[in-house]
């Protein structure tokens, strides 16, 4: 190899690992290196330019923290996560189709229990909604118990990990549906925000001369037994930013009217009164096969 030169290098590359016993690994590994290899040569990579591009990546590493994935945040803003998630997204006959997990996601203890119909608003300003629906299989049969993981942003745009002024928990729950697999919960309307571009992947962003504008959604992890589990999102069908969103999310059936609440009847229907919106949305999960 003493005489390996830009013209034979993947392919010495390549053959370092042609053993390599685990299949599915082999072929993506080969795969990744034959395209970053051809991807150096098209655009005839100088080495300050390889150096920035590690410093790039030691810089996403270094914003990286529990609260906050700047990995996901590259890999939203190229276009990769949407791309797998489209790839392999399991909605077909009555499942619902998934989206983005996006950085803020935690689980665990910053997920409140809330019961069917309980309430995410506490003290935030914000225009109050109800969120009510079932869940159900495919064929609109209700699942009873399951989990609806859900968080949001704020009337200031912020997510509570992202917000000192707001205690842990603030509009993120985890609900449990009922016999009939239905949820409901009152929040307040999301608004549309800029993904954080105080970091590597808000400065790449300005270097691209690209905005940062997500439309205003609400998000949820859904998942129970024997279902594969649904990672999705619901839009404001009316946003201004709804069809340039910087990480690829939205997906037409994802979008969601708020219409205002008619009747002092339909408000009780729902555990509250007129002054709120309302979104109804069933989710189908797929089941294991
Ligand atoms: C989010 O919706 O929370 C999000 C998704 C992708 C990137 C940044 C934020
Ligand atoms: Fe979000």
């Amino acid at each position: 190899m003493r005489n390996v030169t830009a013209d034979t290098i993947t392919e010495a590359v390549l053959q370092t690992i042609a053993d390599t016993t685990e299949p599915r690994l082999r072929r993506i590994m080969t795969s990744l290196i034959s395209h970053l290899h051809a991807f150096a040569r098209e655009v005839d990579l100088t080495p300050e330019e390889w150096m920035a591009a590690i410093e790039f990546l030691v810089r996403v590493g270094e914003a990286t923290k529990t609260e906050r994935n700047e990995f996901i945040l590259a890999s939203d803003t190229l276009g990769i996560s949407a791309l797998v998630d489209l790839s392999h997204n399991r909605a077909s006959g009555g499942a619902t189709t998934s989206s983005l997990l996006g950085p803020f996601y935690i689980n665990g203890e910053r997920m409140q229990p809330l019961e069917v119909g309980g309430d995410l608003i506490g003290d935030n300003d914000g225009e109050p909604v109800v969120v009510a629906g079932r869940v159900t299989t495919p064929q609109g049969a209700p699942i009873a118990g399951a989990c609806l993981e859900i968080w949001q942003n704020a009337a200031n745009g912020l997510y509570e990990s992202e917000d000192p002024e707001h205690g842990p928990g603030n509009l993120r729950c985890k609900m449990l549906t009922d016999d009939e697999g239905r949820y409901r919960f009152t929040t307040i309307k999301p608004i549309a925000y800029t993904v954080p571009y105080d970091g590597p992947v808000g400065t790449m962003l300005q270097a691209l001369g690209r905005h940062a504008w997500r439309p205003a959604h609400i998000h949820f992890r859904i998942s129970a037994a024997g279902y594969h589990p649904l990672i999705t999102e619901l839009f404001v069908a009316d946003d201004a930013h709804i069809d340039t969103d910087a990480v690829f999310g939205v997906r037409e059936p994802l979008l969601v009217d708020f219409r205002r609440i008619e009747s002092a009847e339909e408000a009780a229907a729902y555990g509250v009164t007129e002054g709120y919106a309302l979104v109804t949305y069933d989710f189908g999960l797929q089941p294991v096969a």
